[in-house]
């Protein structure tokens, strides 16, 4: 281990180092003084709980320099406690490394969520965010762990691309010329004046790359940051989030089903297994149902219904919506609350949507009107994944993207379907909502550092 001086608080804690002489570095969390002996707790990031330090001895403590926020460096013994936590440190030398004082914003009392927002520089010093950051760290390595051991390649593709995959025309438009001087010099902005020579995006997705790779390499996930320009201002959409992408030649829609409910099942598992101190956190302080919730992914066959059975089922639900139930269009965001939240209460597929309402890639089905595709909605969440059966014939995909009046950007894809087509399939798992899902944090604002939304960046 690299610098051997300092004890991580995790392994004093853990026992392993009881009655030996220890170094410890961190950040005061609370400081309580007495005339004879002064208890402050830090936190050095190594785990989840803070180390008592027992300053019992008799010279003078700045207590000024001694607040919430400092960093502060101890040297002394670690000793059995009666405490909460097993183990403190008998305090016979400290320093502090830099002081905080009344205006750190972190005081004692619970803060808001929105608050600690406004400060998201300052927020992983505290349980919630700190909780947050070792959740993050777990779900991203088990689903690396998740594919590794399935023989999964992991792929990068590009950030920067020419098309917009989900057509939905979210995207960011790059350039190295800037807009401001151009029209300060009288002139106009011209595309092929820039490094490209032409328009080039942020990337919404890194499937279409991912598929040509999973047509070499068999089976692929990318795992990436994606940028979305939408506007829309809700509780689940950022402007910068990451995604999960695998992509599987030879994947047919059953296949690419079960996929991901062993997945979702897998990641949730090795979270529970490693993070039980943050769970029970969460679970105490954020959302009430969380063990609950954890039990219900591991335990339970995910639901499954179509397109128009949900139709369907909402129409016979007797509920009054905002929007009305319509075979003829999309489902809003209050019937997939509505499906999940109320009558399945555990993830469920929503399968066969009308290929009107999705991107040109998806598979279509014999009826002439649906595609393989899958949306998997979870209570609270709503959509996690979106995945489909890819369509992997070369005249059908044509067809499609000159329905849509495709332009030749993307003539490297369909040329893929020209020369050793293959069945494949693949999803995206929206990495802050599983975030969300497994935390119970209610935005994603919170799930995400340094979150980039709509108007916010901080
Ligand atoms: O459903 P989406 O748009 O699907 C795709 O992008 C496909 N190309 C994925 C694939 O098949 N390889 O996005 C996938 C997931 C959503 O289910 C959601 O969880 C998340 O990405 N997502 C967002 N998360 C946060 N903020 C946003 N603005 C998001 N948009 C989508
Ligand atoms: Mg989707």
């Amino acid at each position: 281990m690299i610098n051997q001086r300092r004890s991580r608080i995790r392994d004093i804690l853990s026992g392993s180092l009881t009655d030996k002489e220890v170094e410890v570095w961190g950040w005061i969390r609370t400081s309580r003084f007495s005339k004879t002996v002064s208890f402050i707790s830090v936190n050095d990031g190594s785990c989840f709980d803070s180390l008592q330090l027992v300053v019992a001895y008799s010279f003078d403590l700045d207590k000024g320099q001694l607040l919430t926020g400092s960093c502060v460096r101890a040297k002394g013994q670690v000793v059995t406690s009666p405490g909460i936590q097993k183990f403190e440190v008998q305090v016979r030398e400290l320093s502090i490394v830099s002081a905080a004082d009344e205006r750190f914003p972190l005081q004692k009392k619970r803060h808001s969520q929105e608050f600690l927002r406004e400060i998201a520089h300052l927020r992983p010093r505290t349980n919630t965010h700190l909780a947050l950051g070792f959740m993050r760290n777990t779900l991203a390595t088990a689903i690396h762990g998740f594919f590794q051991a399935r023989g999964f390649k992991y792929v990068h593709s590009p950030i920067l691309t020419k098309s917009d995959c989900e057509g939905g025309g979210e995207t960011f438009l790059v350039t190295a010329l800037d807009p401001k001087k151009i029209a300060e010099a009288g002139k106009q902005f011209d595309w092929k004046e820039d490094l490209f020579g032409q328009p080039v995006f942020l990337s919404v997705s890194g499937q279409l790359e991912a598929e040509a790779m999973a047509l070499a390499f068999g089976e692929v996930y990318t795992f990436a940051p994606t940028f979305r320009a939408d506007p829309s201002e809700t509780t689940r959409h950022a402007s910068e989030f990451w995604m999960v992408e695998p992509e599987m030649a030879f994947y047919d829609f059953e296949d690419l089903r079960d996929l991901v409910a062993a997945f979702i099942k897998g990641i949730t598992e090795t979270v529970w297994k490693s993070c039980q101190t943050e769970i029970q956190f969460f679970n105490k302080f954020i959302e009430p149902d969380l063990t609950a919730r954890y039990s219900t992914i591991m335990e339970q066959d995910f639901g499954q219904i179509t397109f128009y059975e949900a139709q369907e089922l909402l129409r016979k639900s007797g509920k009054t919506f905002e929007v009305t139930p319509d075979p003829e269009k999309d489902l809003a965001t209050e019937h997939e609350r509505y499906l999940v939240d109320e009558v399945f209460k555990k993830p469920l597929f929503v399968t066969h949507y009308p290929k009107v309402f999705k991107p040109f890639y998806m598979r279509q089905n014999e009826d002439g009107k649906t595609v393989a595709c899958m949306d998997l909605l979870v209570p609270q969440v709503g959509e996690i994944v979106g995945g489909s059966q890819r369509e992997e014939r070369y005249d059908r995909l044509l067809k499609t993207m000159k329905d849509q009046n495709m332009n030749d950007d993307l003539r490297w894809y369909l040329e893929t379907r020209l020369w050793g087509s293959a069945p494949h399939s693949g999803f995206g798992l929206g990495f802050e909502r599983m975030l969300m899902y497994l935390t119970g944090m209610k935005n994603i604002k919170d799930v995400l550092a340094f979150p980039r939304a709509s108007r916010r960046v901080w």
